[in-house]
């Protein structure tokens, strides 16, 4: 239910705080990645190597690492999440959230956060009725932090009543229906896509290659861009030196011929395919297993074509299917790019030149013209990579939703 979801969980200074050890089991087992954020009281409480052994990822709870100064960053804290959960939010906590204060790491991890906020309160029954705590709850109810409400039992000062921290199952449910009511308002949840990035190289022995000038940051930037939109994701990619997007599945191949593979076996389970790999379209007749030794004053090579994927999938598309392909041009790039829309039974293409100076292979920006099989005619400006898979995506997402 959880699965692939960041949850940055925030711990503060309340005996509730051994609950959180099943709490970070019970996400974990969900399908959640976890990190947690303590702020030192909570410490006392819990250990960050009982945490840091279930989440497998470091406890933190200083903003200074060492002593060499390196520091946890709370701004990327903040940016990795999906969901920061505050559990237990103790009194004191939830009003230093309220009031904007930034004390420790935990709080300013929370200034710096934008994704949603959930808090589950924990303190003994007078303080939370007590109108300045209530107050406070307003305040971050009214800031957009969801609360999940204290239960009531017995408390550890052995008074009974409200102010227990909900339960671990009761929180992971809150979150599960959290992220229930978030996920139809995505555009492709329920969609899978496969999207080929990057060059291929194709050996000529084993030193030596061709290939091309592919980064895979076009790629790259779709594939994230389609995460983002809900979609399930499998990117099958060349040999590139840039961090790969948050997918469902990486498949790294190195020549035509194991993209090919990859390509075709999980086409069949995908709704969509974007095809922006520049896959070599020769490869050397024989591979030498042996470095090839500098004689003559000229060597011939002899090659042969590669698979065409796109063609391949052109093939196998089913009339539920979409697949996007891209042309990268340098000459008739629009008569190209049309009569690629056709031969390879593209629904959309998308040109790019090499004549267009920030266009194609290696920048960060593009140029784009889109044609799909309607005749429409779409042209772009000139824009980083990660807006041009935006423009992609959504002129994909009209025509399959
Ligand atoms: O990776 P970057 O540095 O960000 O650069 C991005 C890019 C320029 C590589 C990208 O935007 C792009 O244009 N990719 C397609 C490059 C290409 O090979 O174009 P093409 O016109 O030769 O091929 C047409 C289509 O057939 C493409 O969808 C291609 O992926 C596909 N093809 C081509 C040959 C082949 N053997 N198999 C294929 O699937």
């Amino acid at each position: 239910m959880l699965q692939g979801k960041k949850i940055l969980l925030g711990i503060s200074g309340s005996i509730a705080a051994y609950k959180t050890a099943f709490l970070v089991r019970l996400l974990v087992k969900a399908g959640a990645e976890v990190k947690v954020i303590m702020t030192p009281a909570s410490t006392e409480f819990i250990s960050p190597l009982t945490l840091s052994t279930l989440s497998k990822n470091p406890a933190l709870s200083r903003f200074v690492k060492n002593d060499a100064g390196e520091w946890n960053n709370h701004v990327e804290l903040g940016l990795w999440g999906d969901l920061f959960l505050i559990a237990p939010a103790t009194a004191n906590t939830l009003a230093k959230m309220s009031q904007g204060l930034c004390d420790n790491l935990l709080l300013a991890t929370y200034l710096s956060a934008r994704c949603p906020v959930m808090i589950a309160p924990a303190m003994d029954l007078d303080m939370y009725k007590h109108p300045s705590t209530t107050r406070n709850l307003e305040l971050l109810k009214k800031d957009g932090v969801e609360i999940i409400d204290a239960e009531s039992g017995e408390l550890a000062s052995g008074l009974t009543g409200m102010g227990r921290m909900a339960e671990p199952e009761h929180i992971l449910n809150a979150i599960e229906l959290f992220f229930k009511q978030e996920a139809p308002t995505l555009p492709l949840r329920g969609k899978r896509a496969v999207i080929t990035a990057g060059p291929t190289q194709e050996p000529l022995d084993p030193v030596r290659f061709i290939s091309n000038h592919s980064t895979g940051k076009m790629g790259y930037a779709l594939a994230d861009q389609l995460k983002k939109q809900g979609c399930e994701v499998i990117l099958v990619s060349g040999p590139v030196s840039i961090t790969p997007p948050e997918v469902d599945k990486l498949i790294k191949i190195q020549t035509a011929k194991e993209m090919l593979d990859a390509t075709v076996a999980e086409f069949q389970n995908c709704d969509l395919a974007i095809l922006c790999a520049a896959v070599a379209d020769y490869r050397p007749k024989e591979q030498s297993p042996e470095k090839i030794k500098k004689r003559d004053q000229e060597l011939t090579i002899e090659l042969i074509k590669t698979p065409d994927i796109a063609a391949e999938l052109g093939k196998l598309k089913s009339d539920k299917q979409f697949i996007t392909g891209f042309a990268l041009e340098t000459q008739n790039e629009e008569k190209n790019a049309i009569s690629k829309l056709n031969s390879k039974n593209f629904d959309m293409i998308v040109l790019n030149s090499l004549k267009i100076a920030g266009s194609g292979f290696g920048h960060d920006t593009n140029k784009i013209t889109i044609f799909d099989k309607h005749n429409n005619k779409l042209q772009f400006e000139l824009k980083d990579k990660k807006s041009v898979a935006e423009d992609i995506v959504n002129e994909i997402i009209k025509r399959v939703i």
